[in-house]
């Protein structure tokens, strides 16, 4: 696998976190592209759980290069508690995190205006962690980079200048009002000094792993549904979640991909607004919510869940270019009578043939759903795919017949050991 890019194939939190921590297991360096501290992986480590919000998800294995690229988001206060946590269990971090001095920060300004934003009409439900804002400076070209803070005049210069800009655009926010650039960078100054020894030209370090034939992982964040191009637009995150992604948030060319791996629960779940085909009535939500534990990892908001939806993972397949697809949380469906998916959308009695590229038209299509019956029968223990109950693997083989990418791995467990490899050496 030398260069593997695992992305998220539905609306996030997919179980990204436990599959690039097994992978990283065989790989000497791991990165994350996009997105910033609105991912929420978690990890099981040595029983606990660990949340994972700027740091790859490698950094559980020890040893392992983890690098923040260029396309990546940072909110320093954020990752240093990040760090600070890992450090705590023992977790040598520093020694091992590189972030690109090209990646750009989310600054307190960014926090306030996402929170301004998002009060009345038009709200996205997002994880008030600054990401739109910081986003939009970047493409407005008015933002600050990591590598920035270390020409602390320039840097003062054009923060005021931002700070100034929100000011005028959110008057009803205190908090904007109130904020000070000096403030500001008081409160930058220790965390500049910390972040420093950990810059890294990202590009040239992955470049040089590959050549030398070592194995890169790419870990995305968030979900295709929420890629900013591909996604229910405008109902989505401001970064390209889905793999293409990936090489241009490291910095590598797009032909050094050589694998790309969908993650998709075996049902579906979103997080905040926006359209959701295949979305439950609340009484049976609660009960799916309560069988896996569907609450969000960065901002514990109880997660919309669904039946899994095939129009929309068939597109994911498309857009990412999906070589294979991992199942996870198979074992949430153990106790399920009938399991239902959407096999088609139609809208006005009609077949739905492409994917529908506004959240409006996808807020009006419904689906045809396809009966399966359930297993009813335990399968966390299982990590063999004949030992799978039949028709689990029936409902499994469905699927990749119908999005033609064959499933490699499923999880039936939120711990490392909990998974099914199909094929042995497909890793
Ligand atoms: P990510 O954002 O894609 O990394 O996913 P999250 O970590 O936000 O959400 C996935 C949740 O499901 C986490 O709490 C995982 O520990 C848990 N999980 C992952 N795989 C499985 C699985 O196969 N079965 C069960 N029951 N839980 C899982
Ligand atoms: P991981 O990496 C699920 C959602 C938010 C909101 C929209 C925009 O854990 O899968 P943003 O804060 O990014 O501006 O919010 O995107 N969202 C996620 N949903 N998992 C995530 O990350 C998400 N990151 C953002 O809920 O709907
Ligand atoms: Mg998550």
């Amino acid at each position: 696998m030398p260069c593997t890019v695992v992305v998220g194939a539905q609306w996030g939190d997919e179980g990204k976190g436990k599959i690039v921590d097994a992978l990283s297991a065989e790989a000497d360096a791991v990165a994350r592209y996009q997105g910033g501290p609105n991912a929420g992986h978690s990890v099981i480590y040595q029983g606990q759980t660990i949340v994972l919000h700027l740091i790859p998800s490698g950094i559980l294995q020890p040893g392992r290069r983890c690098l923040i690229g260029n396309g990546v988001v940072v909110d320093l206060a954020k990752l240093r508690e990040e760090a600070d946590h890992l450090e705590s269990l023992g977790i040598d971090v520093r020694g091992r995190l590189g972030v690109s001095p090209a990646a750009h920060l989310i600054l307190p300004y960014h926090l306030a205006a996402d929170r301004a934003a998002e009060i009345g009409p038009g709200a996205i439900g997002t994880t008030g962690r600054g990401i739109g804002f910081a986003y939009r400076d970047k493409a407005s070209r008015v933002g600050l980079r990591l590598g920035d803070l270390f020409d602390p005049e320039d840097f003062r210069e054009r923060a005021a200048r931002n700070l100034r800009r929100l000011q005028c655009e959110f008057p009803e926010s205190e908090d904007l009002q109130k904020m000070t650039v000096d403030g500001m960078l008081d409160g930058l100054r220790e965390l500049a000094a910390w972040v420093e020894p950990l810059q890294a030209d990202v590009s040239a370090e992955l470049h040089d792993l590959l050549a030398r034939g070592r194995r890169v992982l790419l870990e995305g964040a968030q979900g295709t549904m929420l890629d900013l191009d591909h996604g229910t637009y405008p109902f989505v995150t401001s970064s390209p979640a889905s793999a293409a992604g990936a090489p241009l948030g490291v910095g590598l060319g797009p032909r050094v991909v050589d694998r790309v791996i969908g993650v998709a629960k075996a049902y579906a779940t979103r997080v905040g607004n926006g359209p959701f085909p295949t979305e439950m009535p609340e009484q049976e939500a609660a009960h799916l919510r309560e069988a896996g534990e569907e609450y969000g990892a960065t901002t514990g908001r109880p997660r919309r869940c669904g039946w899994l939806d095939l129009p929309a993972l068939r597109y994911a397949a498309r857009i990412n270019g999906l070589d294979q697809l991992v199942i996870t949380k198979l074992d949430v469906l153990d106790g399920f009578e009938e399991i239902r998916v959407a096999e088609e959308y139609e809208l006005s009695g009609r077949g739905v043939a492409s994917f529908p590229s506004s959240a409006r038209a996808l807020e009006a299509c419904r689906p045809r759903w396809k009966t399966f019956p359930g297993w009813r029968a335990p399968t966390s223990e299982v990590r063999k795919w004949e030992d799978l109950p039949e028709a689990a693997r029936a409902y499994l083989e469905w699927i990749e017949k119908k999005v033609s990418v064959r499933i490699t791995t499923v999880s039936v467990g939120a711990a490392r050991e909990a998974e099914i490899r199909r094929d042995t050496n497909a890793r």
